[in-house]
């Protein structure tokens, strides 16, 4: 069996309406001095925040200007209001933009070096960094237990991540509930997040027993809850399981990481304004039909896992799949109008992860294939 090195340094609370008790056990985390919370403005507007903000019972400064794919300016705003109201800790509350805006803010409050330079120039953030707690509102991202912070530069069109040990969130709390009125459109876009995390983890070269049986229980989820879902939105049961197969795949994307659809999809996100589930759905096909060629055993699992009917290739049995449940994308769909070449030129990360990187010109192929 594959010898693997795994990191658990995030305490985790799950279940429905655990975030009161949470907090409350959290006092010591919090610190005594005022609190900082990112957010979009939708919590506000459903009284979830002024709940929050209740049950933290301290001084709490809130940035509720996160957009999707939080942009630096934002996240220079909010470091500006932490560093003068010398703020003790940051929370990320919300779906994935909040969270990452709080890793990002939390970098950039315990710094004096611009946000922008750790996103252009790989800085890895220091040990002092702000104790981050990500609440999670949507089932997808895992970020409340992920070491990135995927941010971007509107200006510089450029979406990428700062990442280190000390950007991961110290405390983790979830609580399905807060997705259970999400609408259609992020349910599905969310939850196809997830099953790519579980896919891909499974496919990187850094995949161990302990990551694919996690991989194996999130797509066998994925499998069940989101056509259960696109079907009955009301359905809890469903809400539940994506939430916890979410929340395992933080783990997945924070021990193994993922292939070469998560990098591709940024290029794409930045240029369209795009959601990233929408991104990944339009790269999947051609994605999954390439990889056959270098994972074969795999794919076939993860298609069977997943209830995908047998066709002929993968590429044919995921775009089904995704038909069914409306989910296929082609980049067009999304607006894209760059090319092959050019979007191939802004693809930045690690890309080692993926056998399939190692083919000559697959990244413009898969661009090509994806149109
Ligand atoms: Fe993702």
């Amino acid at each position: 069996m594959k010898a693997y090195t795994l990191t658990m340094t995030t305490r985790t609370y799950f279940g429905n309406r655990c975030v009161e008790e949470a907090v409350k056990k959290e006092k010591q985390t919090l610190g005594d001095k005022p609190l900082l919370i990112t957010t979009g403005g939708v919590l506000k507007q459903l009284g979830f925040l002024d709940e929050m903000i209740c049950w933290l019972d301290a001084e709490v400064i809130c940035y509720d200007k996160v957009t999707a794919d939080p942009d630096v300016m934002e996240i220079r705003e909010a470091v500006k209001i932490g560093k003068e109201c010398g703020v003790s800790s940051v929370i990320g509350f919300g779906g994935g933009s909040a969270m990452d805006a709080a890793k990002a803010a939390a970098v950039g409050i315990a710094s004096d070096i611009d946000i922008e330079d750790y996103l252009l120039k790989n800085i890895i953030p220091p040990e002092e960094t702000l104790p981050i707690i990500a609440i999670p509102t949507t089932s997808g991202t895992g970020a409340e237990l992920s070491k990135g912070a995927i941010i971007s530069s509107r200006e510089k069109k450029i979406k990428s991540g700062i990442r280190g040990e000390r950007v991961t969130p110290i405390v983790a709390i979830v609580d399905p509930t807060y997705t259970f009125s999400l609408p259609m459109n992020i349910t599905m876009e969310t939850g196809f997040d997830v099953f790519t995390h579980a896919a891909e983890s499974y496919c990187s070269v850094n995949a161990n027993p302990f990551s694919e049986m996690l991989s194996e229980k999130a797509i066998r989820i994925v499998g069940e809850a989101l056509p259960r879902l696109s079907k009955d939105l009301k359905d809890t049961q469903a809400r539940e399981m994506m939430s916890f197969a979410s929340h395992i795949m933080g783990f997945n994307v924070k021990n193994i990481g993922n292939c070469l659809p998560h990098r591709l999809q940024y290029p794409i996100g930045i240029s369209t304004e795009t959601s990233h589930g929408a991104g990944l759905a339009a790269l999947y096909p051609a994605w999954m039909k390439y990889e056959q060629n270098v994972n074969e055993e795999r794919i076939n699992r993860i298609l069977d896992w997943l209830g995908c009917k047998k066709e002929d290739h993968a590429g044919e049995r995921i775009k089904k799949w995704l038909d069914n449940l409306n989910l296929s994308r082609t980049m067009a769909d999304l607006g894209n109008t760059l090319t092959a070449d050019v979007l191939a030129g802004k693809v930045t990360g690690n890309l080692k992860n993926d056998k399939l990187a190692d083919e000559e010109g697959i990244i413009v192929k898969l661009y090509q294939e994806s149109m």
